[in-house]
């Protein structure tokens, strides 16, 4: 072999064995993709046009069901309202400095691992993975990329708990049609519905683009600390410098409160959850109706409920969930949609004890239906359960959730009367007293309820019985199921226990237990269930 030649076959064999380098993204770009959230059965089309040397970005959800425009003088946003769209104009333009929402993690310092298979391409693979010293588990993430075009292809991240609790991530982005350096041309021209849009002060600007901040690990340090642990656990991102150190601080002032809290508390305990990084301001604004939006009344009168069996003969305790008729704890993600779950876990307890055949039913049916001049719906900015009940009986029925699966945005209204489940005949308020409560879980089963959960202990409550002195019986700011009671093991507290619908991450595996006294933050104010006819589709 000639030396040159030699040289050559040197070359060629470094080429051909080195590990290839991992892309970087480009400052423009357009991708469709599609967001899962498997263990909520959430999944989410996504598509994004990005221009990072301008500061515009549009992101479609669901094809065009809401659309995000961050531009850069203003940012909108189109929702729909059953048969419309609307658009809102964020009254806080982030103009300036916003950062745009990225759909890539930054691969610099993810390690090579091989070539593999996602949905069928040949890819190269990069893993990254996040172990905490001392712990046992790992987060692992992985990304493929395309063997031959080098472009993105799967973005999968298995987050296993660390310290926190016993719970398990799986985050899913698959990518389709990724074009580089190019957007589509109208992209960022604002549709003509825009035009003279304004902000509605009940509307909560970008709540799905929320989901994106969960994505990229953090980078190795030595020391971890245990804000590190945090964001790993819960897969938290933050897009630049200035609002990691806004996060944290705000994580160790309630990481001090939750210690604080247990260290003054023997009856109930607080814990670290995918909440800790957020104010309590924040969190009333994603997660809590606005006040007195539960309380809005139908222009009826509304039949109330008579209990009949006298206290003394019913049990001392109950728990729909353990007689099988409760659904297991769901998530509504980032959407205000605790007025549809409240409604649905009541549907679904009276459907089970007329049938005895357990089936969900679909919130997203109840939230895309409820739109109604008369009976005023913000979907994912909030309704009520009576406007609920109104909605399902003037449209004659709801759908099974397997028929009209839940999407964490306002959509069209697609009721279909061939897909009805069940139908209500009308719907009862219950009096509000411990006593007649009590009767009605017995004779009626699980309840929908409202109450007052605008509080740090109930923003980190994660077991024990429930107090709040400071909370209002009558402003209330969250709708849940009431599923039973009883006396708690020792101290035989008084209980109520409660669904909510944050997740298994919050609570007691996604439920609480309250305390059943002086009707604890308006626990029996705002008590409801619905009538089924019966003419059940079995
Ligand atoms: C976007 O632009 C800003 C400001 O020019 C820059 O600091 C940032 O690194 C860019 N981000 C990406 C992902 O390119
Ligand atoms: C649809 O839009 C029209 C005109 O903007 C409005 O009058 C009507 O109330 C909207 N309907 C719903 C269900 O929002
Ligand atoms: C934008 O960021 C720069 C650099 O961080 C800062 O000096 C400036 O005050 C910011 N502007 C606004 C309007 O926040
Ligand atoms: C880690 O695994 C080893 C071997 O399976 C076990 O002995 C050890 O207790 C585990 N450590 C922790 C912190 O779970
Ligand atoms: C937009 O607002 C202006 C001024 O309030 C009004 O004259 C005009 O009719 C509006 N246009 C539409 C399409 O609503
Ligand atoms: C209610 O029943 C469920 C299912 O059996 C059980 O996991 C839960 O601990 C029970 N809750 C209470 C407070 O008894
Ligand atoms: C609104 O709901 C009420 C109660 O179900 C119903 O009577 C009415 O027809 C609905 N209006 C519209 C415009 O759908």
């Amino acid at each position: 072999m000639k030396f040159t030649s030699l040289i050559f076959f040197v070359l060629f064999l470094f080429f051909a064995f080195s590990d290839p380098v991992p892309p970087t993204w480009p400052e423009i770009y357009h991708v469709d993709l599609l967001f899962s959230l498997p263990y909520a059965n959430i999944h989410i089309p996504v598509s994004t046009d990005y221009d990072n040397t301008t500061n515009n970005e549009r992101i479609i959800y669901y094809s065009g069901l809401t659309l995000d425009y961050y531009l850069t003088v203003d940012n909108y946003e189109i929702w729909t309202t059953q048969t419309n769209q609307t658009c809102y104009k964020n009254p806080e333009p982030h103009a300036v400095n916003q950062t745009l929402v990225g759909m890539f993690p930054d691969l610099s310092t993810w390690t090579y691992i091989g070539v593999g298979v996602a949905r069928g391409f040949k890819c190269n693979v990069w893993e990254y993975i996040y172990q905490p010293p001392g712990y046992n588990k790992t987060n692992v993430y992985h990304f493929y990329v395309d063997f031959n075009t080098n472009s993105p292809v799967q973005y999968h991240m298995l987050g296993y708990d660390i310290v926190f609790g016993s719970h398990f991530d799986e985050y899913v982005m698959d990518y389709y049609s990724y074009i580089p350096n190019q957007v589509n041309p109208n992209a960022f021209v604002l549709p003509a519905i825009c035009n003279n849009a304004s902000s509605h002060p009940e509307h909560k600007f970008g709540r799905n683009s929320l989901h994106f901040k969960k994505l990229t690990p953090l980078k190795s340090s030595n020391s971890e600390t245990l804000f590190d642990l945090f964001k790993s656990k819960y897969s938290k991102n933050y897009p630049n410098e200035k609002e990691q150190q806004e996060r944290q601080e705000i994580f160790y002032n309630n990481y001090r409160y939750i210690n604080e809290f247990n260290q003054e508390h023997t009856d109930m305990t607080l814990g670290v959850n995918h909440f800790a990084d957020m104010t309590i301001e924040e969190f009333r604004s994603v997660m809590l109706m606005p006040k007195g939006m539960l309380q809005r009344k139908v222009n009826h009168k509304i039949e109330e409920y008579e209990p009949r069996i006298p206290t003394s003969s019913l049990p001392t305790n109950l728990n729909w969930t353990e007689l099988g008729a409760v659904s297991p704890v769901k998530d509504q993600a980032f959407c205000g949609s605790c007025w549809a779950f409240s409604t649905v876990g009541v549907i679904e307890g009276q459907y089970y004890l007329a049938t005895g055949n357990f089936k969900q039913f679909s919130e997203q049916n109840v939230i895309d239906c409820s739109w109604n001049a008369t009976h005023p719906s913000y979907g994912c900015d909030g309704s009520s359960q009576e406007f609920a009940y109104e909605a399902l009986m003037g449209m004659g029925g709801i759908e099974f959730e397997d028929d009209y699966p839940y999407l964490s945005v306002t959509g069209y209204c697609g009721y279909t009367p061939e897909k009805r489940a069940a139908s209500l005949l009308t719907y009862y308020t219950i009096p509000n007293s411990e006593e007649a409560v009590i009767e009605a879980l017995n004779t009626i089963g699980p309840l929908a309820i409202s109450y007052d959960a605008d509080h740090e202990s109930m923003m980190f409550y994660s077991g024990g019985v429930y107090h709040e002195p400071t909370c209002s019986t009558t402003n209330l700011d969250h709708a849940v199921l009431l599923v039973g009671y009883g006396n708690y093991p020792g101290t035989e507290e008084p209980y109520w226990l409660v669904k909510n619908s944050w997740s298994t991450h919050w609570g007691y595996y996604g439920y609480f237990l309250i305390a059943r006294k002086d009707n604890m933050c308006g626990i029996t104010t705002d008590v409801t269930f619905p009538v089924l006819e019966r003419n059940f589709a079995l």
